[in-house]
């Protein structure tokens, strides 16, 4: 039974039987009652001194408004049962906590009294460890700040079909930090020997664990956040955090506006992105997105923890990563030197599979639409992490920024041709501008940067190369002739210009990028023969060519094509 009282707390102190406080404490119920068809958390004041009560519900994030309503239905007159004619009290069911007292309990961190349940089975305490991550992981998220919930769940899955969900929730009138230090709290008050069920109750906040057994295997990735209500940030923390946006804390200029470095009461790093030209955005869009793009968790994703709405301002908040964006090292003669062959084969993997994630494995699957060097940051270990994923679905692709976005001298730098053309967008977009990142990780070379006698962008340089035989040569001289696998160098050249074809159905999906950038065999046995890319200026000429010979050029160059 999800409406079983759990247990409580009921001061000594007892009000008057008929007196004023009772009824007002009687309203106060009421009220609670009635908002719990809409809300997951409400607070309520009645009556006047000295008889004023202070009320306040929370559901868990995983009751819905109905298990909502039914439990806080319970808890109201449980708590006249369990606590009559207290002045004070607090009670625990399975899906909430109500609580009220004769002085004000609202925005304060109360950690007593508390109860730990933990029970079941003793044979989990091999994944104590992935517990108490599971935790901390839950901590940012739901400690990023939430008016209206501050709750986060999860499932994982465990070695030996274990499923391991477990769930935090704030009261939301806690400022982030207090929501975060309860929840610390609560964990070290967790001394499981292992147990199957564990949970922590405090008044401002609990948490809750679950073991399973179970055959059910969730999509990849190990973790997949199950709710996560509100994430948003308050304006004044933001402002703490950056120093007023002070200048000395601004990290750069990004697509879409400025970012800055801030540090969170707590000691959180983080990289805080104070969106420019927003207003034409609606709010209902930006949050929508915005909690698409925290609830997705990978390693080559940056993650976002929370956003801010307020004063006409919208900014993001997300994990810092320390070593700033790929194309600070890749275009500058001395940091490139420092990106090794093996750096720069773990980034070109690593991108893949942040963006298989996106494009595969997330629900709803995202489209980037803005890949570039400089939207790919590089952390400490230079793991490539992709940033600003579903934000340029609210912003309008950022065609005006960066030399390559726009055509000039006859290429189309990162964007999709079928895009610059006709705005279509699909994941094969993605897929071109991986491409063109691909082959520029390769040849240190921006897409833009050749001006040969040929007038030849990378991708018609990087296929010349590659039909004369001579691919290796675009590799960047930073590198030593012998400092790199030639066959990876090759696999990755021809997977770079399988990506960046004319055509977008007959590009790679990022499920076949990965198959082919593992494949140990023969490329040249294993892989098909890229077509031809077309820049603009080339197709144009073809079709003169086409138009007057009546021979389509594209075949013969196709028979032509092949690694020597
Ligand atoms: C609810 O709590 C906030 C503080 O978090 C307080 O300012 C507000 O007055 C409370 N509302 C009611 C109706 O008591």
């Amino acid at each position: 039974d999800l409406n079983v009282y759990i247990n409580g707390s009921c001061s000594n102190r007892k009000f008057e039987q008929g007196g004023v406080y009772q009824t007002n404490l009687y309203y106060l119920l009421s009220n609670l009652t009635s908002n719990s068809d809409t809300r997951k958390f409400h607070n309520f004041t009645t009556g006047e001194r000295p008889n004023t009560v202070y009320g306040l519900y929370l559901c868990n994030s995983g009751a819905d408004n109905q298990l909502c309503r039914d439990c806080i239905k319970a808890a109201s007159e449980g708590i006249l049962q369990t606590c009559p004619s207290s002045v004070e009290a607090i009670v625990w069911y399975p899906l909430c906590m109500l609580r009220y007292a004769n002085h004000s309990i609202f925005s304060i961190n109360d950690v007593n009294p508390y109860f730990p349940l933990i029970f079941g089975p003793t044979k989990y305490s091999q994944f104590n460890q992935q517990l108490s991550n599971a935790f901390i992981g839950l901590f940012n998220v739901a400690s990023a700040g939430c008016l209206s919930l501050a709750s986060a769940s999860t499932v994982s899955q465990l070695p030996g079909n274990m499923l391991l969900t477990s769930s935090v929730d704030c009261t939301p009138d806690l400022r982030p930090s207090d929501c975060r230090s309860c929840l610390q709290t609560a964990l070290g008050r967790l001394h499981t020997q292992g147990q199957q069920y564990g949970m922590i109750l405090q008044p401002s906040c609990r948490l809750t664990y679950t073991f399973t057994e179970t055959s059910i295997f969730l999509p990849k990735g190990l973790e997949e956040i199950e709710s996560m209500e509100n994430l948003q940030i308050d304006f004044e923390t933001i402002k703490s955090a950056t120093y007023n946006f002070s200048d000395s804390n601004k990290l750069g200029q990004g697509g879409f506006g400025i970012v800055y470095m801030g540090t969170l009461a707590d000691g959180q790093a983080v990289a805080i992105k104070r969106l420019s030209n927003a207003s034409g955005q609606g709010i209902r869009e930006f949050k929508t997105e915005a909690c698409l793009a925290a609830k997705l968790q990978h390693k080559n994703l940056v993650k976002l923890f929370g956003f801010c709405l307020e004063r006409d301002e919208m900014l993001l908040v997300y994990e810092f990563v320390p070593n700033k964006s790929l194309d600070r090292y890749l275009f500058d003669a001395k940091r490139g030197a420092l990106l090794k062959w093996e750096t720069r084969y773990k980034i070109i993997v690593g991108i893949a599979r942040g963006l298989l994630y996106l494009h595969e494995d997330s629900c709803p699957k995202i489209i980037h639409r803005d890949l570039k060097p400089s939207n790919i940051l590089l952390d400490g270990e230079m793991n490539p992490k992709i940033a600003d994923f579903g934000m340029a679905k609210l912003f309008g692709g950022d065609l005006t920024q960066g030399n390559c976005t726009s055509r000039i001298g006859g290429t189309f730098g990162y964007m999709a041709p079928e895009y610059t053309r006709t705005g279509h967008f699909s994941s094969k977009s993605d897929i071109f501008s991986y491409g063109v990142i691909l082959l520029e990780i390769i040849s240190g070379n921006r897409c833009l940067d050749i001006n040969n006698a040929q007038g030849e962008n990378l991708l018609s340089y990087a296929w010349r190369l590659w039909n004369e035989g001579a691919h290796l040569n675009l590799v960047d001289s930073a590198l030593g002739k012998n400092d790199f696998s030639k066959d990876e160098v090759e696999r990755c050249i021809q997977v770079g210009l399988l990506c960046t074809q004319e055509d977008p159905d007959k590009r790679p999906n990022m499920a076949s990028v990965l198959i082919m950038l593992n494949t140990q065999l023969n490329i040249s046995m294993t892989l098909p023969f890229p077509p031809p890319i077309l820049p603009y200026y080339k197709q144009e000429k073809s079709a003169d060519l086409l138009g007057s010979s009546g021979v389509n050029p594209m075949e013969d160059i196709m028979t032509e094509l092949s690694p020597r």
